[in-house]
């Protein structure tokens, strides 16, 4: 398409349509720009012309600034002075948006003087996902047409709302049919040909309103500091909406363009465009063709109705699809179920769903202990005890029962799914799709392909994910894949840092303010120490196994590493320090003090050494799979973009000096991987490979 194209001059009668076509989803690149700037000085400048329509093809609206532009030299004209030209303009100019209006899409929106929008469409700012703010006018324009208080919580969480939501918060003046965009987009430009133009820059109600509640800024902050914690870029967005409420608009502008450039230079908002890409590069496969045939999955079945098992069924039954839900005993089958239906009772309850929806979704789960009703489903996922010889069995005799060609996955968390593979007389119909807890809300999906399995099949389970709102990574098969087996590496460093002189709560407290959600001990506490620990085997060898003989096996339990109050707040606990000190001293350790640095190094840096490893291996298949694994099944903060880009910042280099000196101290554990030693000696990173 030549560069002109990007922008159609249309004119309809007395108005001009400004067709925009920039697939896939209409990214403001600077050919954009330059055609809508071109297009509304020409409307301008024609005396037949009244008013101006601006219309995207395909899927979507503007989805916002072109990403990829970002960090190369800027080309003009730029998007605040597109949306400066077109607020400006002294013929009316109206947003007519379907699909995604986000970031500076919907800011080029707000800079028009109408908008209209057809009832599917989403609006939002997103730019804080990105580690930036509304960079083109939107924190000043938003709070003028919707209030200071939905315009900060559209900006720093980066949701969209949906038309009606927008429709009622006075963010468009229109809903038109579904179909009929731009004819409804015309008849209301005609309506405003002769009307004095509504500049949202001129409107003040609601700042004036926001003015007499100052405190609003600083109960935001309050309100939101654990959300917000380690990221710049809300921060930021604040300021902004705050500089709308008590500067003038131009002054404002300028307060919002220096936040953007100094969040555009951070590391914060380099490391979360990172993990944007990252994310949609892991649905490319780089040996599987395009078009790789799919199987059509409609009719899905899950085995186990656990943890797992429940949140497993919910996720396809928030997707729409049927499931049956296969159990070994009624019991166990009503517990699932239960747990199923008060999940859902409690979304109603806060409003995440209608009751409706919730009674719907109950309505497509056909609970049951018949595994006979598996034969008919494409898909069947097993989510039963973590044990080979079940799993082994289990396997079995749904090769028996299922029909053929379906795709029969495990759930398991560390198992070797070729050997599950073995058990049927379908390998190549047989992957992992391993879930993470609770699997109705993260989303994380690592899809384990075996030697065995089929293309199709792994084309098939890619696909899916994406239509059950799980962002998937294909893995290989080995000891917990790629998530798990790192974590494994760090597990094995805080259990050994508690016994040479630490406490658990040292260690968390470190990993929490690098940025993660909690530490190991936490984490322990919450999953429940005795996960794959019995009264009878138990032989007190660790400390873990020590407290679970005391009882505290947990939050559930209302002691583990801490000791818990009715509200699960934690408290270190001095009986554990106790076991620690009395643990470490019968192993012969002398205990010594262990700095902060020394937690963070030999936390992180065995786990980057673990994915150098699992990269030569070819267990995944890039450096930025792994850690959009460890954004979003582990909670790793995106602001420090994966433990893999982490490595790459502070230098592969580095990081190898840091494992051979504790190679030296502490063991083999800690021998660096060829990889990394091989990236280290070329002065490359992992992002190169
Ligand atoms: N710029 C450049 N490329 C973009 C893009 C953008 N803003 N948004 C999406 N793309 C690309 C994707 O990288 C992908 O490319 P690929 O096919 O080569 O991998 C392709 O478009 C399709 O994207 P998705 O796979 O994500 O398609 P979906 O249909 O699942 O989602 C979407 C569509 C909801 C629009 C999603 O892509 C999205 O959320 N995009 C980002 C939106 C955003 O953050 N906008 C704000 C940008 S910053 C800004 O506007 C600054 C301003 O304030 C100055
Ligand atoms: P769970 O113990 O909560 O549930 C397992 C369920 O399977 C039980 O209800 C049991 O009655 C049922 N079951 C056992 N044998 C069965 C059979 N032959 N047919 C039908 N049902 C059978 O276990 P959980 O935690 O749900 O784990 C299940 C699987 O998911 C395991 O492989 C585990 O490793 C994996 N996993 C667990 C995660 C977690 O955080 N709990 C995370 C990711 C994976």
């Amino acid at each position: 398409m030549a560069e002109g194209d990007r922008v159609l001059f249309e004119p309809y009668g007395n108005v001009a349509v400004l067709r925009v076509r920039n697939p896939p989803v209409n990214a403001l690149s600077a050919e954009v720009r330059v055609g809508l700037a071109e297009g509304v000085r020409r409307a301008e400048a024609e005396p037949g012309l009244r008013a101006v329509v601006i219309v995207c093809d395909g899927r979507t609206f503007f989805a916002g600034a072109d990403i990829t532009e970002f960090g190369k030299p800027p080309r003009e004209p730029s998007l605040p002075v597109v949306c400066d030209l077109i607020e400006k303009a002294a013929k009316p100019v109206i947003a007519a948006m379907h699909g995604t209006a986000l970031g500076g899409g919907l800011e080029v929106a707000l800079a028009c003087h109408g908008r209209v929008a057809v009832p599917s469409a989403k609006l939002g700012l997103p730019e804080v996902n990105l580690g930036l703010l509304p960079g083109a006018g939107g924190t000043q324009r938003l709070p003028r047409l919707a209030g200071v208080e939905r315009a900060l919580e559209m900006i720093t969480s980066g949701k969209p709302i949906g038309a009606r939501e927008a429709l009622e918060a006075g963010i468009i003046d229109a809903l038109v049919e579904e179909d009929g965009l731009l004819e409804g987009a015309l008849a209301h430009a005609r309506e405003r040909v002769g009307v004095p133009l509504r500049r949202v820059r001129d409107l003040d109600d609601a700042l004036a309103a926001a003015r007499g509640r100052p405190e609003a800024f600083s109960d935001f902050r309050q309100a939101n500091g654990r959300k917000f914690r380690g990221f710049r870029a809300p921060e930021a967005c604040i300021q902004a909406v705050e500089a709308a409420v008590n500067l003038s608009f131009e002054e404002g502008l300028a307060v919002e363009r220096r936040l953007f450039l100094e969040l555009l230079a951070s590391p914060e908002s380099a490391a979360q465009r990172y993990a944007f890409f990252a994310e949609r590069q892991a649905a490319k496969v780089p040996d599987l063709p395009e078009d790789t045939p799919t199987l059509p999955i409609e009719r899905v079945g899950v085995l186990g109705a656990g943890t797992m098992g429940g949140g497993i069924a919910m996720t396809f039954l928030n997707a729409g699809l049927p499931v049956t839900l296969v159990e070994t005993s009624q019991a166990a089958l009503d517990r699932g179920v239960a747990a199923i239906r008060r999940n859902y009772e409690e979304s109603a309850r806060k409003g995440r769903v209608t009751a409706e929806a919730a009674e719907q979704r109950m309505g497509l789960l056909a609970p049951t202990l018949d595994r006979s009703a598996l034969a008919d489903r494409d898909l069947v996922i097993e989510a039963v005890f973590e044990d080979m010889a079940i799993k082994l069995e289990v396997f079995a005799q749904l090769d028996a029962v299922v029909k053929p060609g379906a795709i029969l996955a495990t759930n398991t968390s560390y198992l070797d799914v070729n050997a599950i593979a073995a058990a049927t007389s379908r390998p190549e119909s047989v992957i992992g799709l391993h879930f993470f807890s609770p699997a109705n809300v993260m989303r994380l999906l690592e899809v384990v392909r075996g030697d065995r399995t089929a293309k199709p099949v792994i084309a098939t389970a890619m696909q899916l994910a994406k239509r059950i709102g799980k962002t998937a990574v294909l893995v290989g098969v080995c000891h917990g894949f790629v998530g798990n087996r790192m974590l494994a590496a760090r597990q094995r460093e805080a259990t050994q840092l508690i016994l040479e002189g630490a406490l658990p709560w040292d260690v968390d407290r470190v990993l929490y303010d690098f940025g993660l959600p909690m530490g190991p001990f936490a984490m322990a506490d919450l999953a429940g120490l005795d996960i794959g620990w019995s009264r009878e085997t138990s032989t007190g060898s660790t400390v873990r196994e020590v407290l679970c003989e005391m009882d505290r096996r947990g939050q559930k339990t209302g002691a583990g590493f801490y000791d818990y109050d009715e509200a699960r707040r934690a408290t270190p606990s001095p009986v554990v320090e106790q076991v620690i000190l009395a643990f470490s001293e019968e192993r012969g350790f002398e205990r010594r003090a262990v700095s902060d640095h020394e937690i963070l190094q030999r936390c992180i840096h065995p786990m980057i050494n673990e994915g150098a490893r699992i990269l030569e291996e070819g267990i995944a298949s890039r450096a930025s799979d792994i850690d959009v694994v460890w954004i979003n099944g582990y909670g790793w903060p995106a602001y420090r973009g994966g433990p893999m880009f982490y490595a790459d910042q502070i230098g592969p280099a580095r990081v190898l000096e840091s494992l051979q000196a504790l190679q030296a101290a502490h063991g083999e554990q800690f021998k660096p991987a060829p990889l990394l030693t091989r990236l280290a000696s070329e002065g490359r990173r992992f992002q190169d490979l």
